[in-house]
């Protein structure tokens, strides 16, 4: 199944991690070795060991080795070639891997026991849009769970992160001082648990949907 983004710059990021998709893991490695693989370890004891779990921004598929066979993964992203490496890596659940928009999930509505994702929303054009749909596909007693770089809370470090933002954003995609817990609020739902990583910068976060 592919559904192509409609929106200009969802394009423009599918192009960029296209690119990116062969040297991708290799670039990361540094990061895996050093936080990533251990914050990924953290992660996981918020995710429910069995039931149908959405992975949003699956990349080249680092989480996929995790999951195990009471599972059933949904994984979308936006980049083809990201999602061609995914394929390779091993699962014992069962995965399906789909070309899609996060902005735009095909899905009906509460479909989700959970969702994840990691390092997804310093991408997303339109954020709050994104964790929307998340909300609107996950069940009414659906959590998720996020691993995130954002803007510092230090004030004058945010205030860095917000003149070199352009600059980053513009040459290499993702954007440094994205308001990432305001914006899951402001997408409808209950922040559970809120963990400072690295600084302020790197955050688990755990969410449920708001009782409407
Ligand atoms: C920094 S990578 C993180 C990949 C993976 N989650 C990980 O932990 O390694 C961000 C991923 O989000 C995907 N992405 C960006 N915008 C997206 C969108 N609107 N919908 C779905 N995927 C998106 C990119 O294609 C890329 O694979």
């Amino acid at each position: 199944m592919v559904q192509e983004p409609t929106n200009k710059k969802q394009n423009l990021d599918k192009k960029r991690y296209n690119r990116l998709a062969p040297f991708y893991d290799q670039f990361e490695n540094p990061m895996e070795l050093f936080n990533y693989s251990r914050w990924r370890a953290k992660l996981r004891q918020y995710i429910p060991s069995k039931g149908t779990i959405l992975e949003v921004g699956v990349g080249t598929g680092k989480n996929l080795p995790f999951y195990n066979k009471h599972q059933k993964i949904v994984a979308v992203d936006v980049s083809e070639k990201m999602l061609q490496r995914a394929k390779n890596k091993k699962s014992r659940a069962d995965i399906n891997l789909i070309q899609m928009d996060v902005e735009e999930l095909g899905f009906p509505d509460e479909v989700f026991d959970a969702a994840i994702s990691t390092y997804v929303f310093c991408s997303v054009e339109d954020p709050i849009r994104g964790l929307s749909e998340i909300k609107r596909v996950l069940k009414e007693d659906g959590v998720v769970v996020f691993l995130e770089h954002m803007r510092s809370e230090i004030e004058l470090m945010g205030r860095v992160m917000d003149v070199v933002n352009s600059i980053v954003a513009k040459n290499f995609g993702p954007n440094i001082n994205r308001r990432t817990v305001r914006n899951i609020q402001s997408a409808g739902f209950n922040i559970l648990k809120e963990e400072y990583l690295l600084s302020t910068v790197f955050r688990l976060i755990v969410a449920k949907p708001k009782e409407d």
